[in-house]
């Protein structure tokens, strides 16, 4: 248990040996399950949970963090499982804890705890009084999931942000004046933006507007050191600010990047052969070819999510598009991916079930699939070359 505060106990959980979180994520430094008591003179509420699977230990740390007192309120910022795990261990110990959450929260929270509990419902604005303190919550959505919150403590100017300004790393001391490793919690913080929150910059700037008025002294996360003034408070805020703002694209060149697989170099021919026909119909575009085959794919998928249009060559193995491609668009952004014109091409051998397969990703994309598809069974030949310039023409003759 480490005091925070004169009010603030951490109870979370350190995990330095995680190495992914979530299936997809990288914990090169491990990571922590933030959590938080609040000693109010009338009442004590606890700020998120921790991880199911380290329900038992949690409950330790919590017992330590409370110093005997009863805890009265559960705020749950979010409910996905890193944080909302152990809420039933919880519930178990103490059954008249009231759950403190939005409406969506509260839905989602009844279906993974599958027992009841009687919550109490808040809106944004609303507050819950502690006696000597009180805390406010600000609504969140889509930081990151759609139930996120955010509660704020403004007799200690702390702000408790849920996954927003948090990271996956790990480091004994909680807050960021013990950080050992700057280098690399600096890399954990970004890349935690980048795959947490770089799909929903509308939403972080929508967030980080609600805080343009409280007197932000100390930020505790729910993941990674807390933040405070005069130490990491104030870049974290700057750097938020600056990934989330619109992007003015001083540039207008068309950005029309051909991404492909192929196992023995077919794809890869009609690839370029699309590509020329895209400059023709487009002299000015940047349209560079992407071998996805052992390629950095949170770069290529970078480049996906900042292309106007794009053409994938896909590749058919056991009757499926092969995982790179899979894996390319696991990193588009659903959110800002709708009506992004694409076209597919490549060559098969006996039956390419990869392009429907696909074309029905890219649909669910909602992106604007062109309804011409390029396909070769093995070896293009000339003509058929000369065939996929004109498909690359036809396409970006399409493009806006
Ligand atoms: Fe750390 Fe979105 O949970």
């Amino acid at each position: 248990m480490k005091q925070i505060s004169e009010r603030i106990f951490y109870c979370g959980i350190l995990n330095p040996n995680l190495r992914v979180f979530d299936v997809v994520m990288r914990t090169d430094f491990g990571t922590s399950y933030n959590a938080y008591v609040v000693k109010g003179s009338g009442a004590t509420a606890i700020i998120d949970a921790a991880h199911y699977s380290f329900s038992g230990l949690f409950l330790e740390e919590l017992r330590e963090a409370l110093g005997g007192r009863q805890p009265d309120y559960l705020v749950v910022n979010h409910t996905e499982p890193d944080h909302s795990g152990a809420i039933a261990a919880m519930l178990e110990v103490w059954p008249g804890l009231t759950v403190v959450t939005n409406g969506v929260a509260a839905k989602y929270l009844r279906q993974m705890l599958s027992r009841d509990f009687s919550p109490r419902i808040v809106k944004d604005g609303d507050t819950l009084p502690l006696g000597d303190c009180g805390l406010r919550f600000l609504i969140a959505p889509f930081l990151h999931w759609p139930d996120s919150m955010m509660t704020w403590l403004p007799e200690e100017g702390t702000l408790f942000s849920c996954d927003v300004f948090g990271c996956h790393y790990c480091e004994q001391g909680v807050t960021d004046a013990n950080v050992t490793y700057e280098r690399d919690y600096q890399a954990a913080f970004r890349y935690y933006y980048d795959c947490i929150f770089g799909p929903f910059r509308p939403f972080v700037q929508k967030g980080l507007q609600k805080l343009e008025s409280l007197d932000l002294q100390r930020i505790c996360p729910s993941h990674g050191p807390v933040l405070t003034r005069g130490c990491k408070l104030e870049s974290a805020l700057d750097a938020y600010q600056q990934w989330s703002a619109p992007v003015e694209k001083a540039d207008t060149t068309p950005q029309v990047p051909v991404f492909y697989c192929s196992a023995y170099g077919n794809t890869a021919r009609i690839g370029r052969a699309v590509r020329e026909g895209i400059l023709e119909a487009r002299p000015g575009a940047a349209c560079a070819l992407h071998d996805l085959t052992g390629c950095n794919m949170p770069a290529m998928g970078a480049l996906l999510n900042q292309s106007d249009a794009f053409a994938l060559g896909c590749l058919t193995i056991n009757r499926d598009a092969v995982p790179p491609l899979w894996a390319l668009l696991s990193h588009a952004d659903a959110v800002n991916m709708p009506k992004r014109p694409c076209a597919l091409f490549g060559s098969y051998g006996w039956s390419g079930e990869a392009f429907a397969n696909i074309a029905a990703r890219l649909q669910m994309l909602k992106c604007n699939v062109f309804e011409e598809q390029f396909r070769v069974n093995f070896v293009p030949s000339g003509e058929e070359l000369a065939q996929a310039r004109a498909f690359g023409r036809r396409f970006a003759e399409r493009l806006p």
